[in-house]
């Protein structure tokens, strides 16, 4: 690519407003791993089409996504953002890579078999495919590390699989990347029902942190919190709905557990859960207010996504080009 420095890749679904969980799990980490790695982050539309859109409201989610990212503190004039569907190598690569992959492999997918028991009524073949775009999305740019959640763990390994089957045929084509999975924050649950992960898609107005959720409801949900009936704070796995709790606080203060569980001490349950209330809050103030004011410069964000899809569109040319040589695909005549 354009420097030394090793290619990290990652992005999000373009579909409803992101939850406290795909920020701890993903979008914090690629603001802290951002300068060590040359990053390229997509706005993932295509995968979004698995599940039945307004075309309206889809659009209108993308661009928020978009302008999320940035929020964040992504810098879009140094990192390529950019969006999935304005690159058609994704799709390209992705029929490819469909051809060297095992329909065994897919059928083994835990995201597909839950998706699959959730939309009985649209069990389509793009659901199943998924992890097959995600590997495209993945190789396409020759990424060394994709920061994702824990459950996007399954699909990483796929991705190297894919990979290193290409490559015993070809010779080294893909870089084989690796996955970056936090070590607190991974897998956030539900505030509602701790056994259960935090998702955008849950009902319950109480079981998940909004990112654009004001100071007063994210305060008034982590009261609320489902926790057991002791009232020591210790991270423990009979705890769950204490020790997720204990997972937020540490991603936001950078606090480890031993820490956490001597500020708490002598102290129950109302005072901790307020104290990580107050932390969400405090931690998405700065994103909230930034978001708004990107929301409002349509000429920038615009320019912005311009600018990085040609560069995205450029280094996923020069990988798809690569690819068709090495499979015996013709060159088009000029
Ligand atoms: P998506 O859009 O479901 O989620 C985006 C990111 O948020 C993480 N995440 C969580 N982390 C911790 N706790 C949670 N409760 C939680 N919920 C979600 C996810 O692990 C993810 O990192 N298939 C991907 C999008 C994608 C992608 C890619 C990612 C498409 N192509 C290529 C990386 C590289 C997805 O559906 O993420």
């Amino acid at each position: 690519m354009l420097n030394d420095k090793k290619i990290l890749y990652s992005g999000m679904q373009a579909t409803g407003t992101l939850t406290l969980g795909n920020y701890l799990g993903a979008l914090k980490n690629w603001v802290n791993l951002n300068e060590e790695y040359e990053c390229i982050y997509g706005v993932m539309d295509l995968h979004s089409l698995t599940v039945r859109q307004n075309p309206a409201e889809f659009r209108k989610n993308a661009r928020s996504l978009y302008a999320l990212y940035v929020a964040a503190g992504l810098n879009p004039e140094k990192n390529c953002i950019y969006y999935q569907s304005h690159v058609p190598g994704h799709a390209q690569l992705s029929w490819i890579l469909g051809c060297f992959t095992y329909m065994g492999e897919l059928n083994r997918m835990t995201q597909f078999k839950d998706k699959s028991a959730k939309h009985t009524d649209n069990i389509n073949a793009g659901l199943y495919t998924y992890p097959v775009l995600m590997a495209a999305d993945i190789l396409l740019y020759q990424a060394d590390v994709v920061p994702v959640g824990q459950d996007q763990k399954q699909h990483l390994e796929i991705t190297r699989d894919i990979a290193q089957r290409f490559n015993a045929v070809y010779g080294e084509v893909f870089t084989v990347p690796k996955a970056y999975i936090p070590k607190a924050g991974a897998k956030i649950m539900s505030l509602a029902d701790p056994q259960k992960k935090m998702s955008k898609s849950e009902e319950n107005p109480n079981a998940s942190i909004w990112l654009m959720d004001d100071r007063d409801s994210i305060i008034r949900k982590f009261k609320r919190a489902v926790t057991d009936s002791d009232t020591v704070v210790r991270y423990a796995k009979e705890k769950p709905g204490i020790s997720n709790l204990m997972d937020i606080y540490s991603c936001v203060t950078g606090k480890n557990y031993d820490e956490i569980e001597k500020e708490f001490k002598g102290k129950g349950y109302g005072d901790f859960k307020l104290a990580v209330g107050e932390a969400v809050a405090d931690e998405l103030a700065p994103l909230q207010k930034r978001y708004t004011e990107l929301m409002a410069d349509k000429t920038y964000i615009e320019s912005m996504i311009k600018m990085n899809d040609e560069k995205a569109a450029f280094y996923a040319a020069k990988t798809l080009r690569k690819v068709h040589k090495k499979v015996g695909l013709t060159e088009m005549i000029k």
